[in-house]
């Protein structure tokens, strides 16, 4: 097992992993997938803002306003540099379900826009004879805005799907022709782990004419990302999977696409100019960030930021890396045990969902629970993903920086004892 971080020194930054769950279990934290934990300096940061600078950012001439102000860009100009991205191409949004409606809404908009005789970028504007291309993997938050959009439109939804080990079939890239209008996939299947080959997927939308969108929900937090080699033109992903707050996502844009993109909520600190008659907006990031914004979960944000660059995020990539290899290996000697995804540490990520034989997924979670380690459960928001692999749920372990293999021993003890509780040893 690899050495490349000192975990045991690291879990200390991290005052959640000290308590105990279900009585005096020590906390076995595996559902990083679904949200990171918090270390001291990003709480600490949003408590300290709150504590001296705390105001509504870009508006009032008093010298809290301009700290608060300063401390919300210094945030976005910090979350572009771990992305490699100029500040001005940032939005802070919600979550990055947000970032990705944000996207979808912009095509809805400027194809309703288009019906009244209002100018628009072209390549926003859907007809039933255009094509809307995901994966058979997406999170339900870069399918079903799609979806909708295509309702809305009378667009086709067309999709890649899957191969038998957990892979894009990438025989299927056809479906991605000169009607697409918009390509949208995961970086890193939250469900599946799979890693996929967003480059050249996203040239061959460009190749198309297509607008293309990457939702890095699951990659940026655990690797290094540079927003512009996706070859993206959009790219989501949310601050609480990478040990920031709860509360603010991320989205990244070409300058140019995200120019012509109008926005998504509108209201104040959005605008340009405002009569009764009609209203126009300001450039981005603020055409997207309408009222007053998350500041101390961007403050918190820029903490982890500077966390994550402190420890190294490649560090970081390389013990998920291994940490991962030892979890298939284990996962995978055990009978009776399935794993759903690829099997091997090729373009996979740490997110491992498998199956119990005899077993449904929320009764191995349930005694994983009992016995302290956390792990999720369900459908993981990738409903369709489950189908295609014929299982009606999976049981999901993630891991991080602070995880080590005494976790996945742990993981693996609680999976034996309900297969013997439940007498399908
Ligand atoms: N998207 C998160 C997950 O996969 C919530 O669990």
């Amino acid at each position: 097992m690899s050495t490349v971080l000192d975990v045991s020194r690291l879990r200390k930054d991290f005052p959640i992993l000290e308590r105990t769950v279900r009585g005096d279990r020590p906390l076995v934290y595996l559902d990083s997938a679904a949200t990171s934990q918090k270390p001291s300096a990003v709480l600490d940061a949003e408590r300290a803002y709150y504590e001296t600078s705390n105001a509504a950012v870009h508006r009032g001439a008093h010298q809290l306003a301009e700290e608060a102000t300063d401390a919300y860009e210094s945030a976005r100009a910090a979350i572009a540099g771990f992305v490699g991205a100029r500040a001005e191409d940032i939005v802070f949004t919600k979550n990055a379900t947000e970032s990705l409606n944000l996207a979808a809404y912009a095509f809805s908009n400027a194809t309703a826009k288009a019906a009244q005789g209002g100018v628009v970028d072209p390549r926003l504007v859907l007809t039933p004879e255009s094509s809307v291309v995901v994966t058979e993997m997406e999170h339900h938050a870069n399918l079903i805005p799609w979806q909708e959009l295509c309702a809305k439109t009378g667009a086709q939804l067309r999709w890649i799907g899957l191969t038998e080990d957990g892979r894009l079939d990438t025989d299927q890239m056809s479906v991605i022709d000169e009607t697409t209008a918009v390509v949208s996939i995961v970086h890193q299947s939250n469900i599946l782990g799979t890693i996929n080959p967003v480059r050249s997927i996203m040239d061959r939308a460009r190749d198309v004419g297509a607008l293309g969108v990457v939702d890095a929900c699951q990659s940026i937090p655990h690797m290094r990302v540079n927003v512009d080699d996706l070859g993206a033109d959009l790219v989501t992903w949310s601050g609480h999977k990478m040990l920031g707050p709860t509360g603010i996502g991320l989205l990244w844009g070409r300058s140019e696409v995200l120019n012509s993109l109008p926005p998504f909520l509108t209201g104040g600190s959005m605008i340009e100019s405002v009569t009764m008659e009609g209203s126009t907006f300001a450039p981005p990031p603020q055409r997207f960030e309408a009222g007053v914004p998350m500041v101390a979960q961007a403050v918190g944000l820029e903490a982890a930021v500077r966390y994550l660059d402190s420890v190294g995020i490649e560090s970081i990539e390389q013990h998920e890396h291994d940490l991962t290899a030892y979890a298939l290996a284990t996962l995978s000697q055990m009978p009776g045990v399935r794993i759903i995804g690829p099997e091997s540490t090729v373009d996979r990520g740490s997110a491992i969902s498998f199956v119990v034989d005899g077993l449904h997924p929320h009764d191995v979670g349930q005694v994983l629970d009992d016995r302290g380690v956390a792990v999720r459960v369900g459908h993981h928001c990738a409903w369709p993903t489950c189908r295609r692999y014929q299982v009606p749920a999976t049981t999901r372990l993630s891991t991080y920086l602070y995880n080590d293999t005494d976790d996945i021993d742990a993981a693996a003890a609680g999976i034996r004892a309900a297969q013997e509780f439940f007498g399908v040893a």
